[in-house]
């Protein structure tokens, strides 16, 4: 049996790797990666995957009205509001196999060994699963349904790009979607919260350190931008005589670097992702383009800011091509500041197992960014080789990821005690 804050513990390499390597089967890419998008077939079946996983592991399974899945382990004596951590197993399409992956199975790692070590800790703690991080029906809706954060309406109009609607999804998998509603815990069910992922950027591994102790996340908005003009024959209709939405795609997505360089700060970024031509034929001008659209700042004013400047931008591009234009807003996130208290713990963590760290800024939005309205939060990163992410070339030493496991194992256990 191990004494609290006495000794500094390891977790399980070789079951975490097995586990990873299973995981990673599930959804796999043929180009090395994972489709896992929410609540698809390989979603579910990782998801199942999962709570095989914490059953067998000895630990109790939950799962909310959002479908969050949760293990949860209260050594003898322990009481109170639970330390969290977590993440998600969602990916987008034909992603990496570590972003989320890696938070929900050190996760689970640290529960499973801080059991069989028999540590005494005061408070429960517990590792999550966030349904939908990766926004398929826009927003985070895991964490954010958890954290009692989710719009009126949202599962009403949550739609992914393909047009599929997220409550008859939920429905023909027998969940009544406004359950969503009633997925909130309450603050007082938990203590702290600490999610582990990569970084997902170039600076830790430029930079020669181990771990990346988050400070702060950046907010985004997301829309989807349609416009609409008149699909004709591309061969008797004459240049001036057209409504072409395509071009009204080109001369926005021209526009935006413009404004963001002249209202935004130099952090501020922007991707237009996907994009849709209808009819979609050689010979017809296209009569509809739409595509979605986000930008990502650290400042909440800078980011009303820009979408102001870029939605006048985008309505006088309408106004001047002769089309009509609608936007859609698909999510708002706002930017998040981490607890100073937790930092100071990680951090500790990681001088204590004799790594480097450096405190960053998290240009990706996490499911911490919505745990923070719940409890004081924090999160620890690792490197990703080559600054890869979202695409089948994110990859992360064995030796950093357990850097990163044993820094969250050690974080949780103090935070526990
Ligand atoms: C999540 O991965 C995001 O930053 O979009
Ligand atoms: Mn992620
Ligand atoms: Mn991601």
């Amino acid at each position: 049996m191990v004494e609290a804050n006495k000794e500094i513990l390891r977790v399980d390499s070789e079951r975490l790797k097995g586990w990873f390597e299973e995981l990673s089967e599930i959804g796999a890419t043929t180009q090395g990666g994972v489709s896992r998008r929410a609540l698809t077939e390989a979603d579910l079946a990782g998801r199942n995957w999962f709570k095989v996983k914490i059953r067998s592991c000895g630990l109790e399974l939950w799962e909310d009205s959002a479908l969050n899945i949760g293990a949860k382990y209260s050594s003898l004596g322990a009481s109170g509001p639970s330390v969290m951590t977590g993440s998600h197993l969602d990916s987008v399409e034909n992603g990496g196999r570590l972003d989320g992956a890696l938070g929900v199975l050190a996760g689970l790692e640290c529960l499973t060994r801080l059991k069989e070590l028999e540590v005494q800790l005061k408070r429960p703690i517990e590792a999550v699963s966030f349904t939908d991080e990766e926004g398929r029906f826009g927003g985070m809706m895991g964490s954010q349904a958890l954290c009692g954060k989710l719009s009126a309406g949202y599962v009403e109009r949550a739609k992914d790009v393909d047009g599929v609607a997220l409550s008859d999804v939920l429905r023909s998998i027998g969940v009544n979607p406004e359950g969503l509603y009633t997925a909130k815990r309450s603050s007082d069910s938990i203590h702290r919260f600490l999610e582990l992922h990569i970084e997902q950027g170039p600076v830790l591994g430029k930079e020669e350190i181990n771990i990346g102790v988050v400070e702060s996340i950046v907010g985004l908005f997301n829309w989807r931008v349609r416009y609409v003009g008149q699909a004709n024959h591309s061969g008797t209709t004459p240049m001036h005589m057209r409504a072409d939405a395509f071009k009204g795609l080109v001369c926005f997505a021209s526009a935006v670097d413009e404004i963001l360089k002249n209202h935004g700060t130099p952090s501020s970024v922007s991707n237009i992702g996907k994009v849709e031509l209808l009819p979609g034929a050689a010979n017809v001008v296209p009569g509809q383009a739409e595509f979605t659209f986000e930008v990502r700042d650290s400042c909440g004013a800078t980011l009303n800011l820009l979408a102001d400047k870029l939605a006048d931008a985008a309505t006088d591009i309408a106004r001047r091509l002769s089309l009509q234009i609608q936007i859609d807003s698909m999510a708002e996130i706002a930017p998040e500041q981490c607890d100073g208290d937790t930092i100071s713990i990680v951090e500790s963590a990681a001088a204590d197992l004799g790594v480097t760290s450096k405190r960053m800024v998290s240009g990706a939005a996490h499911d911490t960014q919505n745990m923070i309205a719940l409890a004081p939060s924090a999160m620890v990163f690792v490197p990703s080789r080559g600054g890869f992410s979202h695409c089948p070339e994110e990859a992360t030493s064995w030796k950093d990821i357990c850097n990163g496991a044993n820094v969250l194992l050690n974080a949780i256990y103090r935070l526990a005690c």
